[in-house]
């Protein structure tokens, strides 16, 4: 009979023997590289107590659900919460009801349970175990190049006839607009950003807090990738922020929004972000950019500054237990802030 409960040091060893049988060997190391960052610094977990869920059968360990503990402001509340992230049960010992009582233990353990990008079999146990389905984010993608429109799957000749076809459209959304308020590039988040995100929170009924200390974990001293960060200024003083970094996928260079903060009614501040964004993306020859937002406020401003919404596999499921919810809560999102950024989708 598996029994489950908290990680201790001396399993660090068959966790990560697991995850490489269970996600195989490059996701083991990248997971091997972000492991003492992502589980033991991360400024919500005071203890740095790995806030992970083991499943034990004797001195064997067969399963995992390894969490991102966050502060979600929930309806003007807020709650201790959790990201789900590597969750994993040992090949042989699937579909036996383990990854159930794994994910209950978890969900018993804190104020909200939240799941984003999750794999086809943990969204469909999600779904099993009735967890609010909320998602996917919607995706954004603002073409500059005519590559943007390329596809891994297609035909060279395909490819090569989209391209010319769309060059028209790109050339009116890819020109260069001027900036309408000060943006600085910085190196990490002072303490002003932490007043920021206190005056934006009632803005949201559901975001993860982001204030300047989960900003610097998660921006600033992640091991696996260099962020690019700029301010948005007002006044003398911070009204906002974009996170990006650029980088080449099958078919061309992307520019990733990967997390930003503004006032969603701010659409001159949040739209010089964009623009200034553009510009970054432009200069490290990247033939689009992507992001992901949730806010209905932030999504018509990126309408307008030349995104477009494509299919997203962003899924995003949240269940909230520390704040009594009317269950109508879950159907209104446009007021939600979550980002690529949010939980360790960007690896
Ligand atoms: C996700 C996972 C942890 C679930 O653990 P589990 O012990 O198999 O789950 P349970 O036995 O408690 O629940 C089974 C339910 O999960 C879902 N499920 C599990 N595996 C599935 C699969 N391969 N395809 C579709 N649904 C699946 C189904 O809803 C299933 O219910 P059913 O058997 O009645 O159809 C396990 O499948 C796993 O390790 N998967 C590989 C790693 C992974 O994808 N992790 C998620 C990263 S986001």
């Amino acid at each position: 009979m598996a029994e489950i409960d908290r990680y201790r040091p001396e399993d660090r060893r068959a966790v990560e023997a697991l995850y490489r049988r269970v996600f195989g060997h490059d996701a083991a190391e990248s997971s091997r590289l972000r492991w003492e960052w992502q589980y033991r610094r991360n400024p919500n977990n005071p203890g740095h107590e790995p806030e992970i869920w083991i499943a034990r059968e004797g001195p064997a360990i067969i399963g995992q659900y390894a969490t991102m503990p966050v502060k979600l402001s929930v309806a003007g509340r807020q709650v201790q919460a959790s990201w789900g992230m590597d969750v994993m049960v040992a090949p042989e010992r699937q579909r036996q009801g383990l990854g159930e009582m794994l994910f209950r233990t978890w969900d018993r353990n804190v104020g909200a349970s939240l799941g984003l990008g999750l794999s086809e079999s943990s969204y469909r146990l999600f779904q099993k175990l009735r967890w609010p389905d909320v998602g996917p984010v919607p995706c954004f993608v603002k073409p500059l190049t005519r590559r943007a429109f390329r596809r891994p799957n297609w035909p060279v000749g395909l490819n090569r006839l989209v391209s010319a076809l769309t060059l028209p459209v790109v050339k009116i959304v890819a020109r260069t607009r001027p900036l309408a308020a000060e943006v600085r590039m910085i190196d990490r988040f002072d303490d002003s950003f932490t007043v920021l995100w206190e005056e934006l929170a009632p803005k949201f009924d559901l975001a993860v807090r982001r204030d300047a200390a989960y900003l610097n974990w998660k921006y600033v001293h992640a091991p696996h990738v260099r962020y690019s960060i700029a301010a948005l200024r007002r006044d003398e003083q911070h009204v906002g922020y974009a996170v990006y970094r650029h980088l080449h996928e099958p078919r061309g260079r992307v520019t990733l929004l990967v997390d930003f903060l503004a006032d969603p009614a701010d659409e001159p501040g949040f739209a010089t972000l964009l623009h200034w964004v553009d510009r970054e993306a432009r200069n490290a020859d990247s033939d689009k950019i992507r992001g992901f937002a949730m806010h209905a406020g932030f999504r018509r401003i990126l309408r307008r500054s030349g995104y477009f919404q494509v299919k997203s596999s962003l899924e995003f499921v949240v269940k909230v237990n520390g704040v009594d919810l009317e269950p109508s809560f879950y159907d209104t999102t446009d007021n939600w802030h979550v980002t690529l950024g949010d939980s360790d989708q960007d690896r």
